[in-house]
């Protein structure tokens, strides 16, 4: 269904239209990056650091790009990551797009890398997320801060054990 490619400089034009969608980056903590300057100072600081990797989501009927997976804080010694997902085009929500996506990261991330954990902060208002995170396998860790906006932020997160027992191939 979905074909996940790395983050290039051709991309950037479309990851900066999902950014500034309102209703795409309503439960972001960070701001998009204003400038041409800033948005391509993201993506050369993106590109050369090694404890990120960025996929586009390619929809393998259409063609599109249609969203971006990402592994952050990626920790070798700990062997954890932070997890994440946009899917910046709206009509492509609830088509199962999400979660295909999200299982191939999950495969790279615990069978290719052989992290052990997966976790992620999510907005305790995203109910779609969470609910969604929920379907990935992700649970509660019962961690909770609040941003610099004062939003709730709570945490969950995602065993390699935990995975590995539901799933045997990608
Ligand atoms: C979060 C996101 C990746 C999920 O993708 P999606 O295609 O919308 O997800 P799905 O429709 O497959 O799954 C969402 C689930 O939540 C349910 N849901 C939808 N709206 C909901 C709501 N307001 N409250 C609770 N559950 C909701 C759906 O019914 C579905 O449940 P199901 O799988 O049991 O049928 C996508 O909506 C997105 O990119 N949102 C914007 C960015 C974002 O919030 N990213 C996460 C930041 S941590």
């Amino acid at each position: 269904m979905v074909e996940l490619v790395p983050l290039e400089k051709k991309f950037l034009d479309i990851v900066t239209k999902w950014n500034y969608d309102p209703e795409v980056s309503l439960y972001f903590s960070k701001r998009a990056p204003q400038s041409r300057d800033q948005q391509l100072l993201w993506l050369y600081n993106t590109l050369k650091d090694s404890s990120k990797k960025k996929f586009i989501i390619i929809h393998q009927v259409s063609k599109n790009p249609v969203g971006m997976v990402s592994l952050m804080k990626i920790n070798l010694t700990e062997k954890q990551a932070e997890f994440g997902i946009t899917i910046g085009e709206k009509n492509y929500w609830g088509t199962g797009v999400a979660a295909a996506a999200g299982n191939m990261l999950m495969h790279y991330a615990f069978q290719v890398m052989t992290l052990q954990r997966l976790y992620l902060n999510v907005f305790e208002n995203n109910s779609r997320a969470i609910h969604f995170f929920s379907g990935l396998g992700f649970e509660k860790t019962g961690a909770s801060k609040i941003d610099s906006d004062g939003n709730v932020v709570i945490e969950m997160q995602l065993f390699q054990s935990n995975f590995l027992k539901n799933h045997t191939r990608p």
